[in-house]
């Protein structure tokens, strides 16, 4: 009772802000539901995905869990890559031969999966995932799918809060000192720019070569416009290797 009537004498105030901030409101309120509905819906492909690959593959064989990975694509609407982005991806890893790869938006673990099964034995994939229940379900398809915690790991965070501890992740033996080799941005496009000048900052990008994958989800042109102006100011140290509808490669070297 006695809130409501402290509230009254603010309601003309509260009324004024909202009035001056209507469009600043719905833009966050839109941003809001959207990122829910991402999230929401995502989860639910994940999950269905999951589902139906992990009671469809012969466990312990990766080649037929990429296969019902497929089979699951020809009918249902997933998060897997397409056709066109997984031929860039084998070709950019037989080419690199990467022994430290970094995927940010682990989603279903298909391409971590797909990028697992080219590398060298002493090869490594750090997966950043920020949904928890996202993470889990792609580390169990990782697992499924042969490879050892040796192999891989799956940090459930923010890439933004997971590149400052990634240094430190790499371990100090031979070869880990020059950072990565191999980067897959497959998160929230927004995030692309500022973990690209995160990695940069962080010396995380491997200086003798070092290959990232943008991929583009929604189609849009705008998504990497930040990142396209950036190398374009840096000749000196990066190119276009690849630009298709769906998926850019970018080389970075020092
Ligand atoms: C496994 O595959 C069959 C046949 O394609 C399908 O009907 C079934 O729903 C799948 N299992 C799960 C848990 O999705």
């Amino acid at each position: 009772m006695w809130l409501m009537a402290l509230s009254v004498p603010l309601l003309p105030a509260i009324v004024m802000l909202y009035s001056r901030y209507r469009v600043k409101v719905a833009t966050l309120c839109q941003r809001a539901l959207a990122w829910a509905l991402r999230l929401t819906r995502g989860r639910v492909c994940v999950k269905s995905t999951h589902a139906f690959v992990f009671t469809n593959c012969t466990h312990g064989k990766v080649d037929s869990v990429l296969e019902t990975f497929d089979l699951y694509a020809q009918t249902h609407s997933t998060l897997c890559i397409g056709p066109e982005i997984r031929e860039v991806l084998d070709e950019a890893v037989r080419r690199v031969r990467p022994l430290r790869v970094l995927e940010l938006g682990t989603h279903c673990a298909y391409s971590s999966v797909r990028l697992l099964r080219l590398l060298p034995p002493a090869g490594r994939l750090i997966t950043v995932e920020l949904d928890p229940v996202t993470a889990d379900l792609g580390e169990e398809i990782i697992l499924v799918s042969g490879f050892k915690h040796s192999q891989f790991q799956v940090l459930t965070c923010s890439s933004a809060e997971a590149i400052p501890r990634l240094r430190s992740l790499l371990g100090p033996d031979a070869g880990t000192s020059e950072g990565f080799n191999l980067v897959l941005m497959d998160h929230d496009p927004q995030q692309y720019l500022p973990d690209l000048l995160a990695l940069e900052r962080e010396q995380l990008l491997c200086p003798s070569g070092c290959s990232v994958l943008l991929i583009k989800r929604n189609q849009g042109a705008d998504d990497l416009r930040g990142i396209l102006d950036h190398i374009r100011g840096r000749t000196e140290c990066y190119s276009i290797k690849t630009e298709l509808q769906c998926v850019m490669e970018i080389f970075y070297r020092k």
